[in-house]
C-alpha cells in the first residue's frame, strides 16, 4: 500500500455542491497560500460550473481568478474539470475552441484537467486529450459513474482499457450522484487496478451517506487519489470532509501526510464564510440531508434538489414521488444515460413533463429531440425503435462522432465581439456564453 493522495475540492466542487458556486475570489485568496501548505496532492479549483457562475453571477474574470490562484500555489498541483468537447459549457463546441480553450487553461495555470463526457462516449473526449497532452498538461480520463444491466464491472474495465489506449495519465471513478457503494467500490476498484498501472481516483458526493465508507474500502483495494473537501464545504452534497482522512490513515503507509494542524487553520477560516451563506439562504440547509432515496431511485442529490423546487414553484409537491419513479423508466427509454451535466437536467426534466402532463412523451424538450438524433453521442444502450419514433419521428439519427459536424468557431466569435474582446481568452468566454460574457466585458 503507498500513501494515499488527496485532492482538495472546496474551491470548486464544495463550493458548486453546497453554495451553488458562489465562492468568490476574494473570499479563497487570503487562505490559499495557508491550503498550499497543507501537504494536498491536488486542489480543484477551476471548471465545471465556476467559469459560467463568474461571469454571470459574481462579475468576476474567471481567467484572472485562475492566474491569482496560481500566483498563490507553488507546491500543489492545480486541477480543473472539464465536460468534455462541452468545455465549461453546457453544449458541444468545435475542435478549434477546445483545442484553444485547453491551451489557455494550461498557460494560465492549470496542471491537471480532469475530462469526463456524460455518456462515456469518449470520441466526445478526443479532442480534449489530444490537447491536454499536446499543451503538456496531465490527462485525467474519468468515467461517470452508473447503474444498469449493462454497466457491470466489465464495462468499467473495458472503459479504462479505452482511455488507456487514449493516453490519459490517470483514472478518475466520478461518482456524481454518491451511489457507489462501499463494497461494490471494493471489487471495482480491485478489478481496476488488475486491469491497469494508471492511477485511479475517485470522486463522490455525501448524499446517499456512504461516501466515507465508500472511500475506505475503495482505499483498500488500492485507490491512489481521493477527493475530500475542507469539512465547512464537506458533507450533505459535497465530498467527505479532508480532515476525517487525514485522521482516519494517520501513521498507516496509506498516510497522506497532510498537516492536521494547517487543515484546522483553513476551516477555522472557512466557517464564519460558510456562517454569512446560511444566513443568506444561499446554503439551503436542504442540501446538508443525508438523502438515502438517492440510492433507490439512482438519483443525483443536485437533481433531487432541483426536482423539489421545481414542484414546488408549481405547486405540484404532491408529485414529487411520482417523478422520482418516473426519472428511472425515461433514463431506461434513453437508453441509460449516466446522471450527470447536462444529462441530469434533460432527464430530469422530460420526466416532470412526463408526470404533470400525464400523458408521457407529449412534450418534448429540443435537448432531448438532439440526444435521440445522436448529438450529443452514442446512448449506453440503444434506444428502441419504438421511442425513437415516439421524440423524433422518422428521422435518421447520427452515428459519427457529434463534432464531426461542426465548423471551426473561434474565428467568427472574434469577430462578432470585435474590440470588447482583448485576449483570446476574452473571446472563449464570449464564444461559450455570449450573452453574460457581452454584458460582463462592456461593463469592465
Ligand atoms: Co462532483
Amino acid at each position: 500500500m503507498a500513501a494515499v493522495k488527496i485532492t482538495e475540492t472546496s474551491l470548486r466542487d464544495g463550493s458548486q455542491s453546497l453554495i451553488a458556486t458562489r465562492l468568490k475570489t476574494s473570499e479563497m485568496l487570503p487562505i490559499l497560500e495557508k491550503m498550499d501548505d497543507a501537504g494536498f496532492y491536488s486542489m480543484e479549483v477551476w471548471g465545471g460550473a465556476t467559469f459560467d457562475t463568474c461571469i454571470r453571477f459574481l462579475n468576476e474574470d474567471p481567467w484572472e481568478r485562475l492566474r491569482e490562484i496560481r500566483k498563490r500555489i507553488k507546491k500543489t498541483k492545480l486541477q480543473m474539470l472539464l465536460r468534455g468537447q462541452n468545455l465549461v459549457g453546457y453544449r458541444h463546441y468545435a475542435d478549434d475552441m477546445v483545442d484553444l480553450f485547453v491551451k489557455k487553461a494550461i498557460e494560465n495555470g492549470i496542471d491537471i484537467i480532469r475530462a469526463f463526457d456524460a455518456l462515456n462516449d469518449f470520441r466526445n473526449l478526443e479532442t480534449s486529450i489530444k490537447a491536454i497532452k499536446k499543451y503538456k498538461g496531465h490527462c485525467q480520463g474519468c468515467i461517470a459513474y452508473a447503474t444498469s444491466d449493462i454497466h457491470t464491472i466489465n464495462y468499467y474495465v473495458e472503459k479504462v482499457k479505452e482511455l488507456e489506449q487514449m493516453n490519459v495519465d490517470s483514472i478518475c471513478i466520478k461518482d456524481m450522484s454518491g451511489i457507489l457503494l462501499p463494497y461494490d467500490a471494493y471489487t471495482l476498484v480491485k478489478r481496476l487496478k488488475e486491469a491497469t498501472k494508471l492511477p485511479i481516483e475517485m470522486h463522490t458526493h455525501c448524499t446517499s451517506g456512504v461516501a466515507q465508507m465508500m472511500y475506505l474500502k475503495a482505499i483498500e483495494a488500492g485507490a491512489d487519489i481521493i477527493d475530500t473537501a475542507i469539512s465547512p464545504l464537506s458533507g450533505g452534497t459535497s465530498q467527505p470532509a479532508t480532515e476525517v482522512f487525514a485522521q482516519i490513515l494517520k501513521g498507516r503507509e496509506e498516510d497522506p501526510k497532510l498537516d492536521i494542524e494547517v487543515l484546522g487553520e483553513i476551516a477555522d477560516y472557512f466557517k464564519p464564510i460558510m456562517e454569512t451563506y446560511k444566513k443568506s439562504g444561499i446554503l439551503n440547509s436542504k442540501v446538508m440531508d443525508t438523502e438515502p432515496k438517492t440510492l433507490t431511485y439512482q438519483i443525483p442529490g443536485g437533481m433531487l434538489s432541483n426536482l423539489i423546487s421545481q414542484l414546488e414553484s408549481q405547486k405540484a409537491s404532491s408529485k414529487y414521488e411520482a417523478v422520482l419513479k418516473e426519472v428511472p423508466e425515461v433514463r431506461k427509454d434513453l437508453g441509460y444515460p449516466p446522471l450527470v451535466t447536462p444529462m441530469s437536467q434533460m432527464v430530469g426534466t422530460q420526466a416532470l413533463f412526463n408526470v404533470m402532463l400525464g400523458v408521457r412523451y407529449k412534450v418534448i424538450p429540443t435537448e432531448i429531440k438532439n440526444y435521440v438524433r445522436g448529438l450529443y453521442g452514442k446512448p449506453p444502450v440503444a434506444i428502441s425503435e419504438e421511442i425513437q419514433k415516439k421524440i423524433i419521428g422518422s428521422e435518421i439519427p447520427i452515428t459519427e462522432k457529434p463534432s464531426k459536424f461542426l465548423q471551426p468557431e473561434f474565428e467568427k466569435r472574434k469577430e462578432e465581439i470585435g474590440s470588447l474582446a482583448k485576449s483570446d481568452e476574452d473571446v472563449l468566454m464570449y464564444a461559450m456564453f455570449p450573452e453574460y460574457a457581452k454584458k460582463y466585458l462592456e461593463n469592465r
